[in-house]
């Protein structure tokens, strides 16, 4: 399967918030599949589909299972945080910021609702590692990037740096 092409900061459609989806059908099915096999060959710890040009909130991630190479996705509709605890501050990346990490302060424990591929209200709970990547995904959903997490000073450092970086030469 040809993987599908993932936009890059200053795109959008990445920093606008997504229409929650509605009706299920094959093709939004087809549409998670095609998300799954493109992070996997990425490879990322998740991905949202505004991510692939998509405004709609649909998010994929990779379930760890303490079995390397072993693949294990969960696919997760209109997911919103219901419960969050502690906090701590990590290093992250972003498939939509190549080449670029940061330290991000993010809730420790995260509870998420979500619909499932079956459109049923489903929950699951994360810490450390999978609440930082279901809140990094849910953020996408709404607009956010990690880089808008960051201190004032710092996220306008950068925004400066990726803006320089991508602009026309010449
Ligand atoms: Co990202």
């Amino acid at each position: 399967m040809q993987p599908l092409r993932i936009l890059h900061y200053p795109d959008p459609v990445l920093q606008k918030r997504s229409q929650a989806v509605s009706g299920f059908d094959d093709r939004l099915l087809d549409l998670a599949g095609r998300m799954i096999e493109t992070m996997y060959q990425a490879p990322g710890a998740g991905l949202a589909a505004p991510q692939v040009g998509i405004s709609l909130q649909l998010s994929v991630i990779h379930l760890p299972t303490g079995e390397k190479e072993k693949r294990n996705p969960l696919i997760l509709f209109n997911p919103r945080i219901i419960e969050e605890k502690g906090r701590v501050s990590e290093e992250e990346g972003c498939l939509s910021i190549p080449d670029f990490t940061a330290k991000v302060s993010r809730s420790k424990y995260v509870k998420v609702e979500y619909l499932d591929v079956d459109s049923r209200v489903a929950v699951i709970e994360g810490e450390d590692y999978l609440a930082r990547v279901l809140q990094h995904e849910i953020d996408h959903l709404n607009g956010i990037l990690f880089i808008d997490r960051l201190g004032r000073l710092k996220r306008d450092l950068v925004r400066k740096r990726l803006l320089k970086h991508i602009a026309p030469s010449g």
